[in-house]
This record gives C-alpha cells, structure tokens and sequence, in this order.
C-alpha cells in the first residue's frame, strides 16, 4: 500500500509528498494541544463550582451568593484569579528552559518532558486537599505546557512539507479547541456531581498527557533537528521517509547549510536581540501573541459560564453555552485546517479582524444599553450576545488562534528558530496571565467597556496585517529569510550585508 496520502508535488521548492508518516507524527504531537485546551476549558467551569469555591475560595462562594450583588462584580476575587494564571506564569519559565532541550535533546523529548511535567501536575490537583497543593499543581501543569508548546508547533513546522505546512500545523489549535471542548463538557456533568465532581473535571487532564507520552514512543524526531545534533546519516533517512520521495537531495542541502550556520551562533538568545537581521522575526512573532490574547478571546475561553452568568442565564445554561462556544471554536478551526495552505495567512487574519470587530462592538453595545448594575439582562438579548459571541469565537477559530501559533514556528531560521519561538510562547503565555489576572476586576471596573477596549485592539492587529505582516505560505521553512523577509516592501532594510556578519555571537 502506498505511504502517501497525497502525490509528490514540489510547489514548496522541494519534492516531497503528504506521507502517512507526517500526517500521524503531527496528528500526535497536537496532543499537546489537547492538554493545553483542556485546561483552559476546564478552569473557568471548575472557579465557577460552589464545592470548589467552598474548598479553597470561601470568600469568593460568599461573594457569589451575596443578596443584590453587582452584576460586574460578583466574581472578582483575585485569589481565584491566581489559581486559573498561575499555571501562565511557570510556562514562561518552562518554555525557555525548553528552548534549550529543544535544541540539546531534540523536539521529541521535550515533548515526552511535557507530558511527564503535566502528568505530575494532573495528580496534584486532582488530590489536593488545601490550596498549596493546588498551586503546586497548577505549576507543574504550567511546565507541561510551557515545554509542549515550544515544541509541539515547531516539531510540526519542521517535519511537513513546506506546501502542506499550514493544515499540519493548525491540527495544534484543533486539538487545542477539541480540548476545550471537552473540558466544557465534562464540567457540564461534573457540576453535578458534589462534593467532588471538580476533582474529576481536574483529573481528566491526566488523559491527554498520556496519549502524547505514549504517542511521542511512535514518532520519529524531525530531519532538522537530528541534523542539527550532528546525525547526519540519520537526519538523511528521517528526511527520505517523511517526504515519501528519494529526491530530497536539495532540502538536504539546505538543512545541512542551515545547520552549519546555527553552529556559529553561540548564543542565539543574544543574537536575536542584537542582531538586526533577526529584529522582524522576533517583531513579528511576539506580537502575532500578543494580538492573538488582545482579541480578548480567553476572556471568554475561561469566563464564559462566569459571563454567561453575569447575563442573568442560570447556571446550567451558562455552561450549556459555554459549550456550544467551544464546539463553534473546533468546527470553525477546520477552515484553517483546509484554508491556510490555500488562501494564505494574511487574508485569513484580515478577514477574520473585521469580522471579531464588528461582534466586539456589538456585544459591548447590548451590555451597555441592557446590563446594569444589578438586573439581568433581557432573555432575547442574551441569546443575541451569546450568537454575537458564536461569530467572534468562528472568526478566532479560523485566524488569530492557529496562525498565533503557526508564523512564529516558520519564520525564524534555524540558528534562531527555539530562541525566537521562546519569545513567542512566553509572550503568550504572559499576556494570558495578565488577562486571566485583571479579567474579572477589568470586568467589574470597566464593565461593558471591555468589549471597546478589546475592539480598538482588533484595529491595531487587523492594520499590522494588512501593512506589516508578510506571506509565509508554502515557502520551505528554511528559505523564509531570502524568499520572504529580503522581499518584503518594509522588513527588507534589516537586512543589509554588513548587518549579515555583524554580531555572531
Ligand atoms: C490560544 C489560547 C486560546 C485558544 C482558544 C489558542 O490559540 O493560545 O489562549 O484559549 O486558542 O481556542
């Protein structure tokens, strides 16, 4: 039976087909999706269960539960917050300790790190009998996911073919989405189950972290990373069964130069930064983060049954909607699955950044005329902004969300490319922090003033894209520097020759 799902092409520069080799290697890597969604998903439901508040938060049960309470205000507790970003904050750290395991031991075993740090901090939650053990947890979960999401992307990146790299990719934010889906699920049911149903609903993360353990026994590590470690014959082989093809004599070549020029940078950390020639990438990675949390999308990633709530829809219905939300979010990803190799990155995101503006505006339009201080908000209403809030999430699903994570994978060359995506990572994960940390207080100072201050941020993201941002579709990932970046209209002037030689360090 043929090994290939799809026929040799070499749209991308090299010949290489779509193997079933690649296909299954990423499908398991974007494990480390699943465990990253699931623990989005599952904070926001656990912080808004009364057994769970009672436990650790009693002060936030009672804030809940007091008569005529403030609509904006009833949940700001900002140990509560703590619990839901802590885990931000030890990613941080985590990721760039796993920019240097990606690059010393390869992209596979930062991965199978990252499903051991996860497991450990699953059980430590899942047991935790005071709020110690519940922060211990919370970090070794942070770990886990600060070392699979340095490596996860950039194992994908490496591994597809140049002209299939996107819908690889993007599998990542699927698994992401699928992940949140789940948790929304699975609190939908543990809410009912007392006293401990929230154990459960934290004990579930355990399931992703073993299947990317066990996955990653059966994937192979990525021809670049081998050649980069000096297995040259074996980077060879690995580079010939995953393009399905003989031919890959070129792309050889090319790792092999790449290589050779990464070994003459010491420190990689210090070159980006003083390097002029590395200044775009690292603009434009870290900010494509930045933007990707400033659409305001965890806010309702991890809120939405604690805004839902705020609306006057019950409970139940709040988590109800939480769920159909987190089933938009995955559905909508396979248009970037299928669409980013096809119409390209920038058309996606700048479509998608009209579209998220528009629903922002709306939605803090309704709240502002129908959501005051302390009464609900009326049922039609409701619904109308829990629809406005379906087509922000479609729009996310398909642009910002994945494509946060795919061009800062693709844009760096290899002496650069797990420094620069640290900083990728890292600027996600603490702007994640800071909106987890100041969501429920913005919430409760602001109002629905929210919406407006996410708003005028899509403006400055949809205008980076159309004027700053260039087109990384199917160019070989070790090419973008001379197809793309010496190209571009802007980014062109960092690279003069006498920057080329200046600080190799
Ligand atoms: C983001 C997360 C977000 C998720 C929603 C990811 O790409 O990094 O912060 O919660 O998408 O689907």
């Amino acid at each position: 039976m043929a090994n290939h799902i799809v026929a040799p092409s070499s749209g991308g520069n090299f010949p290489a087909m779509l193997t079933k080799q690649v296909v299954l290697c990423s499908l398991i890597a974007a494990f480390g999706g699943l465990m990253f969604g699931y623990d989005i998903g599952i904070s926001g439901g656990v912080t808004s269960m009364d057994d769970f508040l009672l436990e650790f938060f009693p002060s936030g049960e009672e804030a809940k539960h007091r008569a005529k309470e403030n609509n904006y205000c009833k949940y700001d507790n900002q140990l509560l917050q703590l619990f839901t970003s802590s885990l931000y904050l030890a990613a941080v750290v985590c990721s760039w300790a796993a920019a240097f395991c990606c690059k010393r031991f390869g992209r596979k075993r930062t991965m199978q790190m990252a499903a051991a740090f996860f497991l450990v901090g699953v059980v430590l939650n899942a047991a935790s009998v005071n709020l110690y053990m519940l922060i211990a947890g919370r970090i070794c979960l942070g770990a886990g996911i600060g070392f699979g999401n340095q490596a996860v992307p950039l194992f994908i990146s490496e591994i597809a073919p140049a002209q299939y790299r996107g819908g690889l990719n993007v599998c990542f934010q699927m698994l992401i989405t699928i992940g949140i889906l789940i948790a929304n699920v699975v609190n939908y049911f543990t809410s009912k189950i007392h006293p401990n149903g929230w154990r459960i609903s934290l004990g579930g993360a355990g399931f992703p972290a073993i299947f990317l353990g066990l996955g990653s026994l059966l994937i192979v590590e990525t021809p670049t990373s081998l050649i980069e470690r000096g297995k040259t014959e074996e980077g060879l082989k690995a580079l010939k069964t995953t393009r399905g093809v003989e031919d890959v004599q070129k792309e050889y070549e090319e790792i092999v130069k790449a290589t050779e020029t990464a070994k003459k940078i010491k420190h990689p950390f210090r070159n980006l930064i003083i390097k002029r020639s590395s200044w775009p990438q690292l603009f434009c990675g870290t900010i494509l983060q930045v933007f990707q949390q400033f659409t305001g999308i965890n806010v309702i990633m991890f809120y939405a049954p604690v805004l839902f709530q705020t609306m006057g829809l019950g409970a139940d219905a709040s988590l109800l909607s939480a769920v159909v939300t987190g089933s938009i979010n995955s559905v909508s990803t396979l248009v970037a699955v299928f669409g980013v190799d096809k119409f390209g990155r920038r058309k996606l995101l700048i479509q998608a950044a009209v579209q998220m503006l528009i629903s922002q505006v709306l939605v803090g339009t309704i709240l502002t005329q129908h959501l005051k201080t302390t009464n609900a908000i009326p049922l039609p209403y409701a619904y109308l902004t829990v629809f406005l809030i379906c087509v922000f999430v479609m729009g996310f699903a398909w642009s910002w969300g994945p494509l946060g994570w795919l061009i800062p994978s693709e844009i760096f060359p290899l002496e650069t490319r797990p420094a620069g995506f640290f900083f990728a990572v890292s600027s996600n994960m603490i702007c994640t922090f800071i909106i987890a940390q100041a969501f429920l207080t913005m919430l409760c100072q602001m109002r629905s003033g929210i919406f407006f201050f996410f708003a005028a941020w899509i403006v400055v993201m949809g205008s980076f894209a159309v004027f700053l941002l260039p087109e990384t579709k199917g160019v070989p990932i070790d090419e973008m520097n001379e197809q793309v970046w010496k190209k571009h209209w802007f980014w062109h002037r960092f690279f003069k020759p006498e920057d080329e030689e200046q600080a190799k360090c």
